[in-house]
């Protein structure tokens, strides 16, 4: 898919995306964001942000940008912001895999069901890196394709099908990791059905190493 059908279908999906999508990954949004290392004054970015369901799950004693696509996602997301009255949270219209963002300056970079859903995969991985500052982390939430050659076939098979409606289903965590510069701190299995990952991982670049 190329950028302005994925804008056009998520555009399509902003209506009934809450009820859908929203709710069924609720939990593990929940269970990524709490478990993130944050501190007061830390910088957040929030790559694909959609609709904005993670939103209220931060700390009000950070910082957080919220990027996406899509102006029917990004509205949803902004009557949530007023709604919950985010004063923290700003929100901008900007394509992952260019972000109008400085070199290093975020502390977390969360991307949550978004590396598949995006065109390029890699031109947002490293957009990613260069925005997070040495050390900092880089969060995906999403779904890797299994090491299992049986639903890997499977998997590679409705791919295509899975493309019309706006992500992949054959993109694995190995090819996404490959020759960058990120390191796995953390790695769990989420609902639903434990189908779906939460990876945390340190951005080594510039030699960076991570402590603790
Ligand atoms: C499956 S939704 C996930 C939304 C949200 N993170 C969540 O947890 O519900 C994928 C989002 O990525 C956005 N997206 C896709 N490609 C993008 C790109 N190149 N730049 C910015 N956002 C993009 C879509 O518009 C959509 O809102």
């Amino acid at each position: 898919m190329d950028l302005k059908k994925v804008e056009r279908v998520y555009t399509t999906y902003a209506g009934v995306y809450d009820q859908t999508f929203g709710r069924v990954f609720q939990q593990s949004r929940e269970f990524a964001v709490r478990g993130l290392p944050i501190k007061p004054g830390d910088r957040i970015l929030e790559v694909g942000v959609g609709t904005g369901e993670a939103l209220p799950l931060y700390p009000r004693h950070c910082e957080i940008l919220g990027i996406d696509l899509s102006p029917g996602m990004l509205k949803k997301a902004q009557a949530r912001v007023r709604e919950h009255r985010l004063d923290h949270v700003t929100l901008k219209l900007m394509d992952a895999g260019q972000m109008d963002l400085p070199d290093d300056a975020f502390d977390i970079v969360m991307a949550a069901y978004v590396v598949t859903a995006v065109p390029d995969y890699r031109k947002v991985v490293n957009e990613m890196i260069r925005v997070c500052r040495p050390g900092g982390r880089i969060v995906m939430l999403n779904h890797f394709s299994n090491g299992n050659k049986v639903i890997a076939a499977v998997e590679k098979m409705i791919s295509p099908l899975c493309k019309h409606i706006g992500f992949r289903t054959d993109l694995s965590l190995n090819t996404v990791l490959e020759g960058t510069s990120l390191i796995v701190a953390r790695k769990q299995k989420v609902n639903p059905l434990r189908f779906w990952h939460l990876v945390e991982c340190v951005n080594q670049k510039n030699g960076h190493q991570p402590v603790g």
